[in-house]
């Protein structure tokens, strides 16, 4: 049986993924470092379904990568693998360009060197910059703010010129806006190591107490509220968009926007968890996040047009979702 081989399987996204990959009669094969996710996430997943074989690689070591795809029929790959830390980015820019573009050049590398065709590359709405909302696909790209964004970038550009040069390869790329809850089983979740730098998981934590007080970053920008928008995608939803992308690989690049194509404010989500959940959420105000931009939502149309793909949860949904796995987890 021919299997999907998905890099970063054990991590937020990629887990959600192989949930709904397996739930759709896919064999898989996971490779994880575990350098952003922990092994208890693969025993959770097991029990969800058991349909999958793990590997302790580094999608760098071309080398374990080559030893996996001379020992499996692999039919395609799904890479979620890299490091997705804005702010650390900025830090410690040459980690992020040496494990996320790396990894996908050795990637495709040993994809082409083993006739694996099927290639679908987990990219951002980052990519954007300071593009107009709605994002669109066909958007001019324009320099993001960060080298977590341009590894993203460069990473799509790679693929297309691969893509162009070797016209049986086909490739998905797919451009998330801001993935958020969790299974509805509350096995698997968001589960940040240390402080959460992304919205929900701080709410959740500040909603169970490991954290004091949310601090919304500035309500001084030019939307209703003054505070950020989003648009916010339950990943189950994100999950499911890859099968739909998978399943609709044909040969050449087709790049989609993975959101709802609605904005919630920082605020509106706030309110949106106290209602959804019970639960009160201390926040304050303070000063704007240097890098963040005002409002950030996608034009959702073409995966729905050509994958038959739209997003179904809504905000609630994401709520009481990500609470449910916060609130399993241990203090
Ligand atoms: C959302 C809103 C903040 C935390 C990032 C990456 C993006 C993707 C998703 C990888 C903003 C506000 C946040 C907090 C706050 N990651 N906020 N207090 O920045 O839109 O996107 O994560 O693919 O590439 O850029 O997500 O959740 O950090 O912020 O007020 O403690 O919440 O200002 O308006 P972001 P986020």
């Amino acid at each position: 049986m021919m299997k999907i081989l998905v890099t970063g399987g054990a991590g937020y996204i990629g887990s959600h993924t192989c949930v709904a990959l397996m739930e759709q009669g896919y064999s898989l094969i996971i490779v994880d470092n575990f350098s952003n996710s922990k092994p208890p996430v693969l025993e959770n997943l097991r029990k969800l379904n058991d349909n999958f074989i793990f590997y302790n690689v580094d999608v760098t070591d071309e080398e374990a990568l080559e030893q996996i795809f001379l020992k499996h029929d692999i039919e395609g790959v799904i890479h979620f693998a890299g490091y997705k830390a804005v702010g650390e980015s900025v830090a410690e820019p040459l980690k992020y360009y040496l494990n996320n573009v790396v990894s996908t050049m050795i990637l495709a590398k040993v994809c082409k060197k083993y006739n694996v065709n099927k290639f679908v590359f987990s990219s951002s709405a980052t990519v954007y910059g300071e593009n107009k909302v709605p994002f669109k696909e066909e958007m001019e790209l324009l320099p993001t703010t960060n080298p977590y964004g341009e590894t993203k970038a460069m990473s799509e550009r790679i693929l297309m010129d691969v893509a162009k040069a070797n016209p049986i390869f086909s490739v998905s790329i797919l451009r998330y806006f801001n993935p958020v809850g969790a299974h509805e089983s509350g096995l698997i979740g968001e589960d940040p190591n240390g402080i959460p730098n992304n919205l929900m998981p701080y709410i959740t934590k500040v909603a169970k107490g490991d954290l004091e007080k949310l601090r919304v970053f500035g309500n001084d920008y030019p939307t209703p509220d003054g505070t950020g928008v989003r648009d916010y995608i339950h990943v189950m939803d994100l999950a499911e968009g890859h099968v739909a992308a998978y399943k609709h690989l044909s040969k050449g690049v087709h790049i989609y926007n993975l959101g709802t194509g609605k904005g919630t404010s920082v605020l509106e989500l706030v309110h949106a968890f106290e209602e959804a959940n019970g639960i009160k959420v201390p926040f304050q105000i303070v000063e704007r996040r240097p890098g963040d931009i005002a409002v950030c939502y996608a034009d959702a149309s073409k995966a729905e047009k050509e994958l038959g793909w739209k997003a179904k949860r809504n905000i609630v949904d994401m709520c009481r979702d990500a609470w449910r796995f916060e609130s399993r987890q241990s203090r």
